[in-house]
């Protein structure tokens, strides 16, 4: 049986990957997480322990991933590599581990996969690519100049290089995915859709960083992992693919919408001080991955997956509750 050794799976995006993955393919799944404040073994449970295995360590300790990638086989495995720290907020307070994680980490990773020729999936964000202006008729396609704003969008952007570099010196057998903002369920209180949940659902007001129109382009998760699904069957090696729903909406309209679903007014929610170097819009043209792999996602009504989503935080409090005082505390800390 061939196995999937999964970095970050213990993540938002990694656990709900890990789950579709064991669902929808005959693959083993083996989570190398170093579960930092942002990785959750509640995210994992209730997986089949025939077909998955967790180890608690960092993609950056070079032996731990030697050991690792050297019980992978070449001919039938590969690394899918979430492992990051993944929130801009953070990065703009403190970077050093974004530096260590993202570009040391992945430096430390695709060493030990050209060593051995482990097939290599990087995931990596559209925020390399910075931002567009709100009336820019484009969209970021897989050909844009990198451009990125913050500490998180930069170090994953030289991550990026030096998988591709690997790939044109090393002959490292990878493939590099560039996705949108994702929701859904298991996703950290820190982040904009949840931390809006929450709030409600903790009786406090939605917050909106600057004015509200900052633009992202949503996509379910389920989607995000289908197509990197799809990237490690029908990939071609060297390519990069963005990944993406066409569901760009500003901030003001998402939690007008998260706000309705929950029964409250749509205006409920106070504006507070902005994010530095705050990117204003970003939009995914997916039309290479959809082309060369067939893939299209399976949600398209941004508003019914909000609400699935907003049920799964109802649901499960015990999951997120432990987070909730202490990342508030944080962003009560820098005034938003
Ligand atoms: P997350 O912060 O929820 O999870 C990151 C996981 O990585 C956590 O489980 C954490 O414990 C683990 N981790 C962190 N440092 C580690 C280290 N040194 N060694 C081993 N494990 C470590 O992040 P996420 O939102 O699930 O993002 C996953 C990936 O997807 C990231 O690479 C991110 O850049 C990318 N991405 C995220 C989004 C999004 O909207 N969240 C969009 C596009 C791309
Ligand atoms: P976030 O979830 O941090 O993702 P990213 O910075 O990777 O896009 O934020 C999404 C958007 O929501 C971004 O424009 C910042 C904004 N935001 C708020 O308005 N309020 C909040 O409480 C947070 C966390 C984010």
């Amino acid at each position: 049986m061939s196995t999937l050794l999964v970095t970050g799976g213990a993540g938002f995006i990694g656990s709900n990957f890990v789950r579709q993955a064991l669902e929808r393919t005959d693959h083993d799944v083996l989570v190398l997480d170093k579960l930092t404040y942002a990785g959750n073994l509640a995210s994992l449970e209730d997986l089949p322990s025939d077909r998955f295995r967790f180890e608690r360590g960092d993609i950056a300790d070079a032996d731990l991933v030697a050991r690792l990638v050297g019980g992978l086989d070449p001919a039938t495995d590969a690394i899918v590599h979430f492992a990051a720290e993944s929130h801009n907020d953070n990065s703009l307070e403190g970077p050093r581990p974004f530096i260590d994680t993202n570009v040391v980490g992945t430096f430390t990773l695709i060493e030990a996969a050209r060593r051995r020729d482990i097939r290599f999936h990087h995931i990596s964000t559209d925020e390399v690519y910075g931002d567009l202006e709100l009336d820019d008729p484009g969209r970021f396609t897989e050909l844009t100049a990198y451009r990125p704003s913050s500490p998180y969008s930069s170090t994953k952007a030289a991550s990026d290089l030096l998988v591709a570099a690997w790939v044109r010196s090393f002959g490292l057998r990878a493939t590099i995915s560039g996705c949108s903002n994702n929701y859904g369920p298991f996703q950290h209180v820190e982040k904009f859709i949840p931390r809006q949940i929450t709030n409600i659902l903790r009786g406090r007001r939605p917050k909106l960083y600057g004015t509200g129109r900052n633009v992202r382009d949503w996509i379910h998760v389920d989607d995000h992992n289908s197509a990197v699904l799809a990237i490690l069957e029908r990939g071609r090696i060297g390519e990069t693919y963005l990944i993406g729903a066409d569901g760009e909406r500003d901030n003001l309209d998402v939690v007008g919408t998260i706000l309705e679903v929950m029964g409250r007014d749509r205006d409920a929610y106070d504006l507070v001080g902005d994010r530095p170097g705050h990117d204003l819009r970003y939009a995914i043209d997916a039309s290479k991955l959809r082309a060369e792999t067939g893939w299209a996602p399976g949600t398209t009504d941004f508003r019914e997956g909000l609400a699935r989503t907003v049920e799964w935080y109802r649901a499960n409090e015990a999951w997120w509750a432990p987070q909730k005082d202490a990342t508030e505390a944080r962003y009560a800390e820098i005034g938003r």
